[in-house]
This record gives C-alpha cells, structure tokens and sequence, in this order.
C-alpha cells in the first residue's frame, strides 16, 4: 500500500472511531490542523519537481477532501447522537408542580397592605397622603398642638426624648402623626384633605402595644368643614375598610389638647363565639379620636380661625389590622417570622382598590 493510501486508511479509521465531537477535533487537528499529517504532506510540494508536483499534489489534496468530508459526515452523525442522548437523559415530567417563583412566594406586611388599602379608600373621597419624619421637634408634637408647656399630657403619651443638640433643642420620636398636620397646615393653604399614615413611637409594650407602631391621621381645613362632613367621612371609612354594607358607630365626648370638641368614636361589632365581626351586633369596639381642629392650633400654623374651620381624626394602624384580619398578638407584626408572614401576608401583585377589592 502507497504512503498515501495507509495515511488515508489510517485517518478514516480514526474519524470513524472517534466516539464524540471532541474526539473528532482531535482527530481533524492531528490530520489537516497547522501540524497535521496531511499538512505536512502538503507542504513537501513546493520543494518538489513540476512533474511530481503534479501528480502528488492532485493526489494529496484528493485526499484532504476526502477527510474533510468524512470528519464533516462523522460530526453530524456524532451531533444527532448527543442530543438524542440528551433527550433520553433530561426527562422532564411535566405532571410535576410548577416551582414557585420568589415573585409568588414573597408577602406583603399587613401593615403595608391596610396603608394601600386606606390610601385606595381616601383617595376616592379626594384626600392626598402627607409625610412627616419619624424625629420631629417639641414644638410640632406638642406645642403647636395646643399642649400646654408641662402639661402632664405629654408625660401621657411616654415620650421617648433624644438628647438634647448643640441648642439645646430636646427633640423626640413623634408620639402621634398629627405634627403632619403641623407640617401641612404651615405648607398648604386650604381646602386641605390629606392622611398621613406613619410610624410612631411611645414607651410601651404588651400584648396590644409595641414602642413602634403606626397611625394614621386625616386632616380636613376648609371654611365650612363641619362635624357632619366628619361623621360621613368617617363612616364611608368604616364602610370601605370593613367591606360591610352598614355600620353604626357612636361618638363618645372626650378630650385631645388639639381638637374642640374632641370625640372617640365606637363602632359596631359583634363578639358572638369569640370571633369580632363587624356591621352586626350590639357590642362596640373603640376605633379612633377625633374633633373640630382647636382654634389655637388653626392660629399657631398660621391660619385664622375666624375664616377656617375643619376636622381631624387619628387611629391606629396596628389596631384596625389586627381586628380586620383577627390577628390576637401586635408583637407579632415586628418579629419578622417568614411563617406568620406567609400566614397572615398578602400576595404581592393584589392592589387594593375599591373596584377590584380591598383584601381578595
Ligand atoms: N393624636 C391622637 C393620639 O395619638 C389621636 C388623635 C385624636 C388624632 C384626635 C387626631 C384627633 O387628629 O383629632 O392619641
């Protein structure tokens, strides 16, 4: 057998032989690469004589072709092997569950999902949401709110106090969110309708109490603003929030340094086998403060109470939570426990709105 015959058989036997594509490349360097047999057969032409070269060159290169294509042939064969391999391997049962995405799995705070929902509630009566810092200053938590300087009614709210700054200036964690009411009244000129939703804090912690905790504050300034549009105001409220058709609810005298008159105000519940529903019943259950802004507070943000009146209201955010969605322990909300949160959370993409529905 000629040289060039055996290198053929050799080479074709090795491309048939190879049992992957890697192998194949192997087996395509070793023959037509920059060092390969068949190269360097190639390269011998140039030193030989025209004749040879004819003969030998024809020849040669016949045989590269012929390698080429068998390696081009071999790939598709080895390439069709691996994926029918892969196929048999990668099974997939399409009976099995669909895994949940983090997107599914994630749930929203019922702290977070009763401010949506309040924010969808009021602002379907025309109310903005207003901000205020969690630090704020004596003056906007209890000044200008009508408290009178050591008036033993800051001592009811067990204020934590910083130290004081390079002034001398005592500021505090904001006991309640009505120094947003502060901040708008000294921002917004009138009609004003806004909620200010926020954390506060007070010295304090039980079953029902935690030193952080949430309000919600609704402000209303205009020139007629009357205990009336109140009550409305704050019915609407009850009726959207607890998603019932009729609710009643009391108004009780009672006393805020910065509302005159100054009202709590009862709604009706029934306790029947120890579960709170709301909208029936004989029972009533304390939701929140309210009353006609007090002149003095009107006069310290720089409004006259000879030409605005208005009414404001404050609950707390934990509170209505825990009653709407039967939750026994507050302490519970700040804990962070993934299980209570994949209990009692809200799936992530469900906005309230009270045409899709507040809590479904
Ligand atoms: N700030 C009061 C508190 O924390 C709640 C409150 C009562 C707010 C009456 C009001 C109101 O705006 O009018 O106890």
């Amino acid at each position: 057998m000629s040289e060039l015959a055996s290198l053929e058989a050799d080479v074709l036997a090795s491309v048939e032989a190879a049992a992957d594509e890697a192998a194949l490349e192997t087996v395509r360097v070793a023959a037509l690469g920059k060092k390969g047999s068949i190269s360097a057969l190639l390269a011998t032409l140039g030193k030989m004589a025209p004749d040879e070269r004819k003969t030998q060159g024809a020849a040669i290169n016949a045989l590269k072709d012929k390698v080429t294509e068998a390696l081009a042939a071999r790939k598709v064969i080895l390439k069709e092997a691996a994926l029918e391999a892969r196929l048999v391997a990668e099974t997939v049962d399409v009976t099995l569950p669909v895994r949940v995405t983090p997107l599914e799995a994630g749930r929203i705070h019922p702290i977070t999902q009763v401010m949506d929902e309040l924010a969808a509630i009021f602002a379907d009566l025309g109310f903005s949401i207003a901000e205020g810092p969690d630090i704020e200053s004596d003056d906007y938590n209890f000044t200008k709110l009508n408290f009178p300087p050591d008036h033993p009614a800051r001592e009811m709210h067990d204020t934590f106090f910083l130290m004081p700054d390079a002034k001398g200036e005592r500021k505090v964690l904001r006991t309640h969110t009505s120094p947003v009411q502060v901040r708008t009244m000294l921002t917004q000129k009138p009609p004003i309708r806004v909620i200010c939703p926020g954390r506060t804090y007070r010295c304090d912690s039980d079953q029902t109490h935690t030193p952080m905790f949430h309000q919600v504050e609704g402000l209303v300034i205009d020139k007629q603003a009357n205990l009336g549009h109140l009550k409305w105001v704050l019915e609407e409220f009850c009726k959207a929030f607890f998603e019932v058709s009729d609710v009643k609810m009391r108004f009780r005298p009672s006393f805020f340094p910065f509302t005159e008159p100054s009202m709590e105000v009862d709604i009706q519940c029934s306790r029947k086998g120890g579960e709170i529903r709301f909208g029936e019943g004989d029972d009533w259950l304390e939701i929140l403060g309210c009353g006609m802004v007090h002149p003095n507070v009107l006069r310290n943000c720089g409004l006259d109470p000879d030409v605005y009146q208005g009414f404001a209201w404050g609950m707390g955010i934990d509170r209505i939570a825990m009653l709407k969605y039967g939750m026994p322990d507050l302490r519970a909300f700040f804990e962070a426990d993934v299980r209570w949160l994949t209990h009692y959370g809200f799936r992530p993409l469900d906005m309230p709105s009270l045409i899709g529905g507040l809590s479904s």
